[in-house]
């Protein structure tokens, strides 16, 4: 079964919009778990703007799920990391002035940081997986790095299908991409991830890739920004009735 992680930063945004004590992370988790899912993920920035460490701290503590925590190639967060022990870390490249992850990480670049991260990190017994683009040559690399896992930036595929007039080589050639370095992944060994810019759409495209054999080429979806985005809507009957309760039954 192909397994679900929710993407919990954009509560924390809203949180943080206003400095209020709401909207309640753990309670997001909670509603997370109880409607199935496998997973929250959590990205805690360098520069802190969603997620903040106490947030990490709670929910590895009150909640039950595996936490997947998203980081950068830094020594402060990853000494956090290594102290508070989430199931997994995924690194991933980190820019101060982006709205949210572009790109993945550059594995040759920062060939050297990243392997010793990932050493240290799995030797704190956590498991690690390396946001990459979808390239075959990358996905190797990060074996080589020591990694467990490799999730791939889906950003470019699902922008593709979501541009006013989507085209459908681009569509086809990213899906091709994303699919390519999947079957690298799986046939090294490597746990294979997917995450950035799903939609409930678009994702179905993905989740649908097969191997040979029929099996599934991508083992996890980590999705966020949809899911908070649908929330909003979804939840706002019961939120509109729960505020018309208070101000006209005080
Ligand atoms: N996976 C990684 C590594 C990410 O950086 C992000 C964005 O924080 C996601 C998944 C989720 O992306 P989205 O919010 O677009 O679903």
């Amino acid at each position: 079964m192909q397994r679900l992680g929710v993407n919990l930063d954009h509560i924390a945004t809203l949180r943080m919009l206003r400095g209020t004590p709401y909207p309640s992370l753990l309670e997001a988790a909670r509603i997370v778990q109880s409607s199935g899912a496998h997973q929250i993920t959590v990205h805690l920035r360098e520069d802190r703007r969603h997620i903040q460490d106490q947030d990490v701290i709670d929910l590895l503590k009150q909640n039950a799920l595996p936490i997947n925590l998203e980081m950068a190639l830094s020594e402060e967060i990853l000494r956090f990391a290594i102290k508070r022990r989430p199931a997994w870390v995924c690194l991933v490249p980190e820019r101060r002035q982006e709205v949210t992850t572009e790109g993945g990480l550059d594995l040759r670049r920062h060939r050297i940081a990243c392997a010793k991260a990932v050493a240290r990190l799995k030797k704190a017994k956590i498991k690690v997986s390396l946001f990459i683009e979808p390239d075959a040559r990358t996905v190797a690399q990060a074996l080589e790095l020591g990694a467990d896992a490799v999730e791939l930036h889906t950003g470019k595929f699902c922008l593709a299908t979501q541009v006013k007039k989507p085209k459908a080589l681009t569509i086809a050639r990213e899906r091709r991409r994303i699919a390519a370095a999947a079957q690298q992944g799986l046939s090294l060994g490597l746990a294979v991830h997917a995450g950035h810019g799903f939609d409930f759409d678009n994702v179905r495209d993905i989740v649908g890739l097969r191997d040979d054999r029929g099996l599934p080429l991508i083992q996890e979806f980590n999705i966020g920004h949809a899911i908070i985005c649908r929330a909003s809507l979804v939840g706002l009957e019961q939120a509109t009735r729960e505020m018309l309760a208070s101000v006209q039954a005080p």
